[in-house]
């Protein structure tokens, strides 16, 4: 983990940001990083995730908090927190972006096909720059395509976990029979560094912190 300066260069139309900073910086899929900017009236720092590589940093997904322009200066924080791991043997991979952009999930898809899997993307939302390669599919092929893949990466807000565990739990129609991952959305912001709390999911009936024990948890561990 480490603190540095960021250049925010760049904001697209989508509400995602092109950032400049040094390497060590970029989050991996999954991770993030505390930004703040020191010119904005924003109190506290915002979470920031990988979306995919850009020259001399990365395009953080969106959205970005309103009060960054381009040119302004971050303090940066990180990496922080667990990112998502794709089972080396995993050679069917699902991409579900549950609630939201897949945005987040885009930066695994080209380790996924750096070991010769196939990448099926669900979601409701546009993706930019996708390679043709990757399938896109609506989320209403959750049950087909879960029973296709056998690695599922998934994004989703904390408030929608219950709705999520419907769809994908025992004995029902979109289960989820291979390995999967969720990366949970939340506020988190002190990331770990003040305890504050604000970022708790009940995992195995305990709370756990999504900001230093997540945000990406074992689907499991969630059920
Ligand atoms: S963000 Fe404060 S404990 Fe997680």
């Amino acid at each position: 983990m480490k603190l540095d300066k960021g250049i925010l260069k760049e904001i697209f139309l989508d509400g995602s940001a092109r950032i400049e900073c040094p390497p060590e910086l970029i989050p991996a899929p999954g991770q993030y990083l505390l930004a703040h900017a020191p010119a904005s009236d924003s109190p506290v720092a915002d979470s920031v995730f990988f979306s995919t590589s850009s020259p001399n940093g990365f395009v953080a997904a969106a959205p970005i908090p309103n009060s960054w322009t381009p040119g302004a200066s971050l303090n940066l924080r990180g990496p922080l927190g667990h990112g998502f791991t794709i089972p080396t043997a995993a050679r069917k991979i699902a991409l579900l972006a549950f609630d939201d952009s897949p945005a987040r999930l885009q930066g695994l898809i080209p380790l996924a096909l750096k070991q010769g899997a196939e990448v099926v993307l669900l979601s409701d939302s546009l993706a930019r720059d996708l390679p043709e390669v990757v399938e896109v599919q609506p989320l209403q092929a959750m049950p087909e395509i879960l029973h296709w893949a056998d690695f599922a990466a998934i994004d989703a807000a904390r408030e929608n976990l219950n709705q999520l565990r419907e769809m994908m739990g025992e004995g029902n129609q979109a289960r989820a029979r291979c390995e999967a991952q969720v990366l949970i959305r939340t506020q988190m912001p002190c990331g770990a560094l003040a305890e504050c709390g604000v970022c708790a999911v009940v995992v195995h009936h305990q709370w756990k912190m999504a900001c230093k024990d997540g945000p990406v948890f074992d689907w499991k561990e969630l059920l």
